[in-house]
């Protein structure tokens, strides 16, 4: 009865470039603040608690005639099964029939998007001279951190990598980024960039100008008082109830972007700062894309501190599955299946 695309995960790397991908997620952002698009509650059930979960991100891009979801499973036995043990599926469905349009698998998809979610706060919230930027965390996604923060910040200069749980895998990403940035994902960058693997966070974070925390910390892992005037945060590794990467005290001082407001109180960096009443919702400054839109100034001077808390939302899925279809037709790439 419908006939929709699959695109596997190899299909979605090679149709997926760095530059389009900010630039829709850009504009998904602003077609948010424009209220162009609806982000829906989000569903999250534990199988078993810390063993297996999963949750459910859905959304209506209305400009583009989408809506659809993304569901990530995350089963921590899989690895003892040569398995990943997250695993996301992008559905998306025609908003005019509500017919199945296509499947992704939402791997590389959640990776990239996120990376240029994390560069945009830097983009609209940073300072512009930035040339220091530090990594907390090394897995999955601190890669796509760096690749599109280097896109938008070219004059970068060192980036700083910190694992709170291992310096040597933190030691391994410094000297493996530079094949992942060119081979991987095409990312042109200044060959006298250093990447330097720091076991000690808080000299790491007084140098830097950008701090991208991207780790699934449940303990602040940077404090206030080590922070230096006119740092700009992009807290990305709070997704999910519970989770906090930067001391509260920081929120408190700073100015506070999100990405979406209702999910950023439920599951973000801001959740427990505002549960424990340190900042109170009336604090933060807005959603990114109101600074993106004009409605709002981003930064107000040089030396204030700044956050964007990105917990991410289907309609960035859903917006990079649009781009990954329309690449694929071009190229030819993806299976259709009749359902
Ligand atoms: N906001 C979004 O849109 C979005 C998208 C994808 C992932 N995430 C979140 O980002 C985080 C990182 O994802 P990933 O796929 O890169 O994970 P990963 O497992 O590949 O890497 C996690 C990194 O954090 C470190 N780490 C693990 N536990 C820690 C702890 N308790 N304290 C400090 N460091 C710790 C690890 O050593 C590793 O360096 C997760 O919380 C994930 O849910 C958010």
């Amino acid at each position: 009865m419908f006939q929709l695309k699959v695109l596997c995960k190899e299909e979605t790397e090679q149709v997926l470039k760095m530059n389009a991908v900010i630039e829709n997620v850009e504009e998904v952002y602003r077609q948010k603040a424009l209220g162009e698009t609806e982000v829906f509650p989000l569903i999250f059930h534990e199988f078993q608690p810390g063993i297996a979960d999963m949750d459910i991100k859905s959304g209506w891009l209305k400009g583009s005639g989408l809506f659809g979801l993304k569901l990530v499973s995350w089963f921590g036995d899989n690895i003892g099964k040569q398995l990943p043990p997250l695993i996301g599926t992008v559905m998306v469905f025609d908003d005019s029939t509500g017919a199945p349009l296509g499947i992704l698998d939402g791997s590389y998809i959640t990776g990239i998007r996120t990376g240029a979610a994390g560069a945009l706060g830097a983009k609209y919230l940073a300072n512009p001279d930035s040339q220091r930027l530090l990594l907390v965390g090394a897995g999955h996604v601190a890669t796509f951190q760096i690749a599109a923060t280097l896109t938008l910040f070219p004059n970068i200069k060192e980036v700083f990598i910190y694992d709170a749980l291992d310096y040597k895998s933190a030691e391994i990403f410094a000297q493996t980024i530079k094949e992942g940035l060119l081979k991987t994902l095409n990312i042109p960058y200044n060959s006298d960039i250093q990447f330097t693997a720091v076991s000690d966070i808080q000299k790491a974070t007084a140098q830097s100008d950008i701090i991208i925390t991207v780790t699934p910390a449940r303990t602040p892992l940077i404090h206030w008082e080590w922070v230096q005037p006119g740092t700009h945060f992009s807290c990305i590794g709070a997704d999910m109830s519970g989770k906090e990467e930067i001391d509260s005290e920081i929120l408190r001082h700073a100015r506070i972007f999100v990405d979406d407001l209702e999910q950023c109180i439920n599951v973000g960096e801001i959740e427990l700062p505002i549960k424990n009443g340190i900042i109170s919702r009336e604090h933060i400054a807005g959603e990114i894309g109101e600074i993106i839109t004009g409605k709002t100034a981003g930064r107000e001077s040089k030396e204030q501190i700044t956050v964007f808390d990105a917990t991410g939302t289907a309609l960035l899925d859903l917006i990079m599955a649009k781009l990954a279809f329309k690449e694929a037709d071009k190229a030819g790439l993806g299976t259709r299946v009749n359902l």
